[in-house]
């Protein structure tokens, strides 16, 4: 892969951070929510190859058959570095700004996956082009994100009603693109390092995998399975399973 200038929003500075709250098997709702439905979804047979962009330390690559070839790239040196750290045959590693163009064979992988990515990259439409270029025809895109139309950062929360005992989400803003910091440590405040997450509507996910040539043909939305204990619990047990943490496209290159 040639060395280009790294993309700003490459989380080399919160690698460190991230590697540790990933691990080996991945986070909390890695290991709980995502991995067992994504691998549900995803119609993998021994002979399958995955290119998997914004790879971070490259986790998804850990839950895979032995027999599929994983291919991982990632704007962050030291997550590609963590990433080689945990040996696994069949998975190759590499740096790179996964919208710009990137040395790999065309038409040479089956599937596709952008896990918890997609709102991190400000040139969305150039890594679906990027999957276009790269899957074979027929080929199979996963697209993991934080939900757009329940989570999108400082725009929305939960709100109490405590006379009907509800528990809901407050949404203040849906339909424009934003562009919003996030401090990876919030309590170290201005002295935080940050990322950057881009929000747009649903439609426009859609609408971008469409001009790309890629037909959606499934749309799930995956609810954390935490229970909470204790006076408030039927409320936040209810919510939990109201307002969904992630949604997930399975789009078909034609
Ligand atoms: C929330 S992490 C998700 C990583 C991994 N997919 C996972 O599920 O653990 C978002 C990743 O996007 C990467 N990223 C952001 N912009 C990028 C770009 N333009 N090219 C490549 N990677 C990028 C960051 O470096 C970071 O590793």
């Amino acid at each position: 892969m040639e060395k280009k200038k790294a993309p700003h929003t490459s989380w080399e500075e919160s690698g460190d951070w991230y590697d540790k709250i990933v691990g080996e098997k991945g986070h909390y709702y890695h290991e709980h929510v995502i991995f067992p439905r994504l691998l549900k979804l995803i119609n993998l047979s021994p002979s399958s190859s995955l290119l998997d962009l914004a790879c971070g330390q490259g986790v998804l690559g850990r839950q895979l058959p032995p027999s599929v070839k994983y291919v991982g790239i990632d704007a962050s040196p030291r997550l590609i570095q963590a990433a080689q750290k945990y040996r696994k045959k069949n998975v190759l590693f590499y740096v790179g700004d996964v919208s710009e163009t990137l040395s790999l064979e065309v038409d040479s992988f089956t599937h596709g996956t952008l896990i918890l990515a997609a709102q991190n990259i400000e040139q969305i439409k150039r890594v679906f082009q990027n999957f276009q270029k790269h899957l074979k025809p027929g080929g199979q895109l996963i697209i993991v994100l934080n939900h757009p139309c329940f989570r999108i950062p400082r725009q929305s929360g939960w709100i109490v009603d405590p006379i009907k005992k509800l528990q809901s989400r407050r949404i203040d803003r849906y339909m424009s693109p934003l562009k919003i910091p996030i401090s990876t440590h919030p309590g170290q405040k201005e002295r935080s390092v940050q990322t950057w997450s881009y929000h747009i509507p649903l439609s426009h996910y859609c609408q971008l995998l469409k001009e790309t040539g890629f037909y959606i043909e499934s749309l799930e939305e995956w609810c954390s399975d935490k229970m909470s204990t204790g006076k408030t619990a039927v409320m936040e047990n209810r919510a939990r399973k109201e307002f969904p943490l992630f949604l997930a496209l399975s789009a078909i290159k034609y």
